[in-house]
Order: C-alpha cells, then sequence, then structure tokens
C-alpha cells in the first residue's frame, strides 16, 4: 500500500485555508432518499425541481434566495419585534441601518424583491418607454414590461460567453447604451436598471469604474439609474479584490461609494441582507419617495412595514451589518469559489470566473447531442437530483420564457443550471458531496436524453412548467 499524506484544503490549493467566521449553535437533519425514492419524486415534479418537496431534497441548492442562516443575535432580534401596525421601532432601525450602509436618504419596506421591483416600475416607467439594465432579471423584467416598458439588454458581450475571463462581466456596454439614446431619445429611456452582480450571467459583477462612468453618462442626459442591490455587498468584495485602489478599503466603504453613484436601488434581502423574508426600496428623491411610499399602502402595507412584522425588519436591520463584515462576504464567497476550483480542476465545464452565489454549469457543453428546445439544462438538473438528491435550477430558455410578440421561445446564449450556495449554511464537507455528483452525471453525459414541456404557465414558467423525458 502506497502511503497518502493526507493535506488540507488549503495545502492542496496551495494557500492556507480559510474558516467560517462563525460556530454553529443549532442544527437543522437532513434527509437522504434512495434513487428509486428520488425517481418517483422527480416524477411527480413533473421533472422541475421547483415542484420537489423539499423534504424530498438533501442538499438544497435551489437558491440563495431566503435560505441563509440567520445567527443568534438575529433570532434575538427577533424577540424584539414591535407589532405595531403604524411606526414600529423596527422600521428605524431598519431605516438607520440602510442609512448607514447603502447610504440612501428615503426607505420603502416590502415584502421581497419583487414588491419592490413593482412599485419602482409603475411608478418610474411610462408605457413605451425602454428599460435599458444589464442583463435582464426574471422577475425583474417582468414588472418592468408588466408597466409597459421595453427592456433591452446593454451588458458587456463578455458576459454572454461562458468562458470570457473579464473581471468585470456584469459591466453596463457604454457604447450600447449611448447608441440607444442616440436612437430613441434620453425622453424614451425611463431609467437605467443596474444589478449588482449580475445573477443571470453567473453572479457577474460591475467595477466601480463602470458605475462612475454610467454615472456621468445617465447626468450628461438627465436619465435615472436605479440598482438591483440583491447581491450588492457581493459585488463589492469583487471590487475589493480586482479593481486597483480598492484592496484596502472594506466591504462597507466600497457598498456605500457604489450606491453614491445612483438615485436610488430596489433589494431582495433575501439574499445579501442574511434574512429568510424582505425586501426594500430606497430612494434620494423626496418627491419619488412620495409616491412610492403611497403606492405600498396599496400593494404591500403600511409605509412603515410594507408586508413584514416587525421581526422581519429587526432581522434585516441586524443581517445588514453582519453582511458588510469583511470576514463574512470573504468567507462566503470562499466557498462558492472552493466548489468552482473542484469543479474547473476536473474539466467540468461552468462560467468563469465564478461568481459570487453560486455555480453555473454550462449545460451546452454537457449535452452537446440536446437541441436548445430540449431544455439542456433543465434536463441537467434533473439528472443531478437523481443522483444524490440536490437540487439545482435551470437558468437557460426555459427561465428565459417567450417573446410577448412573436410569442416563440426567447433563446438566451446561456444555457446554464446553477447550483446556489445559501449564507451560512452547508459546510466544506457538502461541497464534496456536490462536486462529486456533478461529477458523475457529467461522466454519463453521452447517453443522456432532453424534456419537452407539457405544461407551460403563462407567467415566469420556470416556476411550475412540467417536463417528460424524450423517447430514446
Ligand atoms: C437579482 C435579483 N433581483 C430581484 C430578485 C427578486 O427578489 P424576490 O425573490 O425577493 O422577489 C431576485 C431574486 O429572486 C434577484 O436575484
Amino acid at each position: 500500500m502506497t502511503h497518502h499524506t493526507p493535506k488540507t484544503m488549503g495545502q492542496q490549493f496551495g494557500r492556507r485555508s480559510w474558516a467560517e467566521p462563525w460556530k454553529i449553535k443549532m442544527v437543522e437533519r437532513l434527509r437522504m432518499t434512495t434513487r428509486e425514492e428520488r425517481e418517483k419524486a422527480l416524477a411527480e415534479a413533473g421533472l422541475n425541481t421547483f415542484l420537489l418537496k423539499s423534504d424530498e431534497v438533501y442538499i438544497d441548492l435551489l437558491t440563495d434566495s431566503g435560505t441563509s442562516a440567520m445567527s443568534d443575535e438575529q433570532w434575538a432580534g427577533m424577540m424584539l419585534g414591535d407589532e405595531a401596525y403604524a411606526g414600529s421601532r423596527n422600521f428605524y432601525h431598519l431605516e438607520e441601518a440602510l442609512r448607514k450602509y447603502y447610504g440612501y436618504k428615503y426607505v420603502v419596506p416590502t415584502h421581497q424583491g419583487r414588491g419592490a421591483e413593482h412599485l419602482i416600475s409603475q411608478i418610474a416607467i411610462k408605457k413605451g418607454q425602454y428599460v435599458p439594465g444589464n442583463m435582464y432579471f426574471t422577475t425583474t423584467r417582468l414588472h418592468q414590461e408588466l408597466a409597459g416598458g421595453i427592456f433591452v439588454d446593454v451588458i458587456l458581450d463578455e458576459a454572454h460567453d461562458p468562458g470570457s475571463l473579464h473581471p468585470f462581466k456584469g459591466n453596463i456596454d457604454l457604447a450600447k447604451l449611448e447608441a440607444l439614446i442616440a436612437r430613441e431619445g434620453a425622453e424614451k429611456i425611463a431609467y437605467v436598471s443596474l444589478a449588482g452582480t449580475v445573477n443571470m450571467a453567473g453572479g457577474q459583477p460591475v467595477s466601480m469604474e463602470n458605475v462612475r462612468e454610467l454615472r456621468a453618462l445617465c447626468d450628461r442626459h438627465g436619465i435615472k439609474l436605479y440598482l438591483d442591490a440583491t447581491r450588492m455587498v457581493e459585488n463589492a468584495f469583487f471590487i475589493q479584490e480586482r479593481e486597483e485602489g480598492y484592496a484596502k478599503k472594506s466591504i462597507a466603504e466600497i457598498l456605500k461609494e457604489f450606491c453614491g453613484f445612483t438615485d436610488g436601488a430596489w433589494m431582495s434581502a433575501k439574499k445579501d441582507n442574511l434574512v429568510n423574508i424582505g425586501g426594500w426600496l430606497a430612494v434620494n428623491d423626496w418627491t419619488l419617495f412620495e409616491e412610492l411610499r403611497n403606492l405600498v399602502v396599496v400593494y404591500e402595507g403600511l409605509h412603515t412595514y410594507g408586508g413584514l412584522a416587525g421581526r422581519d425588519m429587526e432581522a434585516m436591520a441586524i443581517g445588514i451589518a453582519e453582511s458588510v463584515e469583511d470576514a463574512h462576504i470573504r468567507s462566503r464567497i470562499g466557498q462558492v469559489r472552493y466548489l468552482g476550483e473542484l469543479l474547473t480542476d476536473w474539466g467540468i465545464p461552468i462560467v468563469q470566473p465564478v461568481g459570487g452565489h453560486a455555480i453555473f454549469l454550462n449545460a451546452r457543453e454537457f449535452y452537446p447531442q440536446l437541441k436548445q428546445v430540449e431544455f439542456p439544462a433543465q434536463t441537467l438538473a434533473a439528472e443531478l437530483y437523481l443522483d444524490s438528491g440536490i437540487r439545482s435550477m435551470e437558468r437557460g430558455i426555459a427561465s428565459a420564457g417567450r417573446d410577448a410578440k412573436t410569442g416563440d421561445h426567447y433563446y438566451p446564449k446561456l444555457e446554464l443550471t446553477r447550483l446556489t450556495i445559501p449564507r451560512r449554511v452547508y459546510t466544506q464537507a457538502h461541497m464534496d458531496v456536490v462536486a462529486e455528483s456533478v461529477k458523475a452525471v457529467f461522466d454519463a453525459r453521452g447517453t443522456t436524453r432532453g424534456l419537452k414541456m407539457i405544461y407551460e404557465p403563462k407567467y415566469l414558467r420556470f416556476f411550475q412548467a412540467r417536463f417528460e423525458r424524450l423517447a430514446g
């Protein structure tokens, strides 16, 4: 027998090991399933991982949305919930945290991100106006379209290329934006919709230089700039790591500087802000705030709770402060990167560079035998679940939906399956199990068949669509 010297993870990758800046106080037991049970569960779910019951899932990487583990201090904060209908003290804590860390003046809480998207879209978009953005996000674009807007993708071309190593693939291509303004006129632009770490591009960041230049461009034309701040803290980490002049600045400083270039933001607090439910809108303009504060009463709740319990707002206020700690964000992104390093080393096709919240498997390269209408990324999500009970999510043609005018599918360049890592939930050993399962599915890729959609809901179809395997 040959002698094998065990190595720590850090040693294997030629660096010092890192560890999470927390320890575990309470655990949630996981249920393991047999392949037979998974076959049955997946068939009942119409081969859509969104339709699985969570009890049928072993490691749940469906989303990082609302799946974070809260800290003991956040849980203690829940007990301080002031459930007054109006003027809850927890709202004022939230407002204080947002002003301190994001820097915006006025705050409207909402039940989650899409509640905020709804309000800003209804107020800031006039029918027929364009909404340029750095790639679309499903709910964001839908609310913009429902408000009569026409979304235009003005992200860098590199964002659509899973192999491009551009350090800021989330950047807006300013020339594309200028061309749109020249063609349509500034008055036809509702606002620029800028997302920090672009989810659909693989969690790719925007640079400070890009937002600075974008601000100047918007000012030249009198156009507003609103930020989807959902994963802006993670974006700040990439600026600290990759952009000249930011290595010594804290995440909190970078976050505030970046937000300072924008007129306001909407937020799904279920991500960066480390809560299980919540969202907000924040703006600097009083008149706009008054309109938002009025509309929130119609759809969400009074402007000092916006669809949330007081305890939720308290947990969010504490979560915001925890989320900007450098040690937290380094370990959060470090864990995602660890999984990415393993898969890259094994030659498995993933979007590069590895982004902030997830690993995106390149389903086109897994299954070159499948046409895009055979749902390669959905197929891959189904195969992964069958192999090990790991739940992932499709981010390809099913998520992209249909063109409202032609009725045909959108055919996105990226056909990806997302392994989304919840914050502060899983361990390095879980990541090892995930990596090995992805490898097993990759090794068996040659004989995999595609899917057809047998039920298609009208809105955001990927959530509830049902599929069947194509006959061999
Ligand atoms: C970038 C981005 N924007 C907006 C949203 C919508 O937020 P929510 O799911 O809280 O409604 C999400 C989450 O799904 C997101 O990832």
